[in-house]
């Protein structure tokens, strides 16, 4: 039996546009919507944690209502084919709902919850639906916070992530503006001799270093078209 290939998926918001899901940073994205500051920071939840809950239950809902997209679904059929980690800094879930076994969340995951007391780390409360209220607290008494990585918190698994990319033959970041650290900081994990594919619509402007091959094209597309190359390459 031979042994298959590694493969990582580098996924951003980009992967979940073809579901209906606003990107961040695109015309009409969610930062342009709201104000970071206001909501995905520790200083909100302390201000305002009602509006910080708001605009999580918000995504969560349109999660909820979402499907995978084609890129998802490709996506877990790599798992055929290679030994495939997806390393997304989306918080949805669609990736475990299309079908892949091995998804680490570098930001964290909306369908489930934490303590916003002292041990927050210690134990993750799944939501069910898709509202999580100020009334909804942990064992000790403290209201329950979205299990997301706010701007300023640590990326617990950063170390994690760039051990998995630096041991990959295959690296496809797709779908992520290369904008916030240190996540977009794993597009350097990579060995030399593995082979590196960006797909966005916008690749051609990003900071993607030497090495990878740039396909200018949406997530779905992108990845059709380099199976469809590596098909022929068999
Ligand atoms: N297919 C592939 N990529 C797409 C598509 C598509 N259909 N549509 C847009 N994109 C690309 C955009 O060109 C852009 O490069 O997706 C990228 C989205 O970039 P951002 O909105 O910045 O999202 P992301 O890079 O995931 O943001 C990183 O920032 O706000 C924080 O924690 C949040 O995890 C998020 C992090």
């Amino acid at each position: 039996m031979t042994q298959k290939q590694k493969l990582v998926i580098f996924s951003g918001a980009g992967m979940c546009a073809e579901s209906g899901i606003s990107t961040f940073r695109d015309t009409g994205g969610l930062w342009e919507k709201f104000k970071v500051e206001d909501v995905a920071t520790p200083q909100a939840w302390t201000a305002d944690p009602e509006k910080v809950q708001h605009f999580y239950n918000q995504r969560r809902k349109q999660i909820l209502d979402a499907s995978p997209n084609s890129a998802h679904l490709q996506t877990a059929e790599f798992e055929k084919y290679y030994e495939t980690t997806v390393i997304t800094q989306n918080v949805d879930d669609l990736h475990e709902r299309a079908g892949s076994s091995q998804v680490l969340h570098l930001h964290g995951n909306i369908r489930q919850a934490k303590s916003s007391g002292p041990n927050q780390e210690r134990k993750l409360y799944p939501i069910e639906g898709w509202e999580l209220s100020l009334t909804d607290t942990c064992d000790e008494g403290f209201p329950l916070r979205p299990n997301v990585v706010w701007f300023g918190e640590e990326v617990p698994m950063l170390e994690t992530a760039a051990k998995i990319i630096s041991k990959t033959d295959i690296f496809i970041v797709i779908g992520t503006s290369l904008n916030v650290y240190p996540a977009a900081g794993l597009i350097h994990a990579a060995k030399n001799d593995s082979k590196k594919i960006i797909i966005d619509p916008h690749a051609n402007e990003l900071n993607a270093p030497a090495g990878f091959e740039v396909l200018k094209m949406g997530a779905g597309e992108g990845l059709k078209y380099w199976r469809k190359k590596m098909e022929n390459l068999f």
